[in-house]
């Protein structure tokens, strides 16, 4: 069993606040859950008790501070260290919000000692970056390709070692990737061998997502002034699906007076990306994204989807069917009429390369490790900077700049069409 214990401090007062304790659901996965090898071979490690508990009636905007424990079957407790988070603000709170969001992050070890085939080069120094920032970071989003375990699973928690600065301190939400999900005749959108006989299993045990269904791993997230969709690629996400009418209901059911700010997240590139081997296959995504998806993101309006999977960086201009809707590039003001697609799958695993073609729409691109720092400012002010994980530095960046009424305002898919009676 599971427990976490919480107490308040209020402005970083010492010790003077309530002590809860919070139970905690208790899960852990046998061998035979595994959908193949090496998982369910030679990769396969008990991984023990996965507790998760849930922190009831949190004041908004307030630090506390919490500890784990794990009992025993002879009725004594094991605690760990204390931590300290700042809890969420309200949806809607109009205050400055940070958000960093990347892909393809993978984990490594600082002496290069356990690195197979040194796969992800520069897992460390985007975890050292975010660690250093983690002052001004309010959330993170680990879109996919989590850890690149590949059925190994003691490395899940060479991973979450990595990761426990940042995940133990703000919310550290996750998508599904290939590496996770993917395995023939699992039901996965695409029947690679890519997540080594896991098929989901460690991801959704692993790390807890709001999701009505953690093995189908769509959720929404409202944060501030932010409503985030985040879809999983891994699943089918075509017109009539599930999961369509799960992405549709989440654009849809966001009041944009008060959460001004909608981003799209899923792992593969459902939008742009001019990567080789989208170029090469004529497609500048995965085959049937953009056809399913494009009239929802411009239906309601989403302001920014991001994606992984491409390892590299790049940002294209809000764009509707191929289409700039903005000759602008860095400040756009009023109305965007499309969305702006952003690939951040440069988190640490080796990189990928462009095509040596140039769009119209593609805007910036990088090929090195990276990741986005969005910054809300206010209901009317956004900023996407994206920021190199050898130096933390700013590379590219823009602004939207824009009121309630420009979102309110008709572009093209829209608002209702209209006919004249006759
Ligand atoms: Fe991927």
């Amino acid at each position: 069993m599971g427990s976490v214990m919480l107490s308040l401090l209020l402005n970083g007062a010492e010790k003077k606040g309530k002590l809860v304790q919070s139970p905690a659901g208790t899960l852990t996965f046998d061998r035979n859950t595994m959908c193949g090898a090496p998982a369910r071979t030679v990769g396969w490690r008990d991984p023990g008790y996965i507790h998760t508990s849930f922190l009831k009636e949190l004041w908004p905007n307030k630090e506390y501070t919490y500890k784990l424990g794990h009992r025993l079957v002879n009725g004594t407790t094991i605690w760990s260290q204390e931590y300290q988070f700042k809890s969420s603000p309200y949806p809607g709170q109009n205050s400055v919000q940070h958000v960093v969001i990347f892909g393809d992050m993978g984990k490594a070890e600082a002496d290069g000692s356990n690195e197979y085939n040194n796969f992800q080069p520069g897992s460390l120094n985007t975890t050292n970056q975010i660690i250093q920032d983690l002052k001004d970071i309010d959330i993170v989003f680990h879109i996919g390709d989590l850890c690149y375990a590949n059925g190994y699973l003691s490395q899940w928690d060479q991973f979450t070692a990595q990761i426990e600065p940042i995940a133990s301190k703000v919310p550290y939400m996750t998508a599904s990737g290939n590496h996770e999900r993917d395995w023939p005749g699992s039901g996965s959108f695409y029947g690679t061998l890519d997540s080594g006989g896991e098929c989901g299993v460690l991801a959704q045990t692993m790390f807890y997502v709001p999701a009505e269904n953690r093995e189908k791993f769509w959720y929404s997230v409202d944060y501030g002034m932010f409503r985030f969709c985040i879809a999983h690629t891994e699943l089918d996400w075509r017109k009539g699906t599930e999961q369509y009418e799960f992405i549709e209901k989440c654009l849809a059911s966001v009041d944009r007076q008060k959460q001004p700010w909608l981003i799209f997240l899923a792992h593969r590139v459902l939008g742009y990306s001019s990567a080789d081997f989208y170029v090469a296959e004529g497609s500048f995504e995965e085959p049937m994204g953009r056809e399913d998806l494009q009239s929802l993101w411009q239906k309601y309006k989403v302001d920014i989807a991001m994606y992984g999977h491409v390892h590299n960086y790049e940002r294209s201009c809000p764009i509707y069917q191929n289409i700039c809707t903005d000759k602008e590039k860095h400040n756009y003001k009023g109305s965007l009429n499309g969305t702006i697609h952003v690939v951040v799958g440069g988190g640490g695993a080796a990189l990928a390369d462009f095509a040596p073609i140039n769009t119209t729409w593609s805007l910036f691109k990088d090929h090195d490790f990276g990741f986005v720092k969005l910054t809300a400012f206010d209901y009317s002010n956004l900023l996407l900077e994206y920021k190199k994980s050898s130096d933390g530095q700013v590379y590219d960046s823009f602004k939207i700049s824009r009121d309630y009424r420009d979102i309110l305002a008709c572009t093209v898919d829209s608002c209702q069409s209209t006919t004249l009676a006759s």
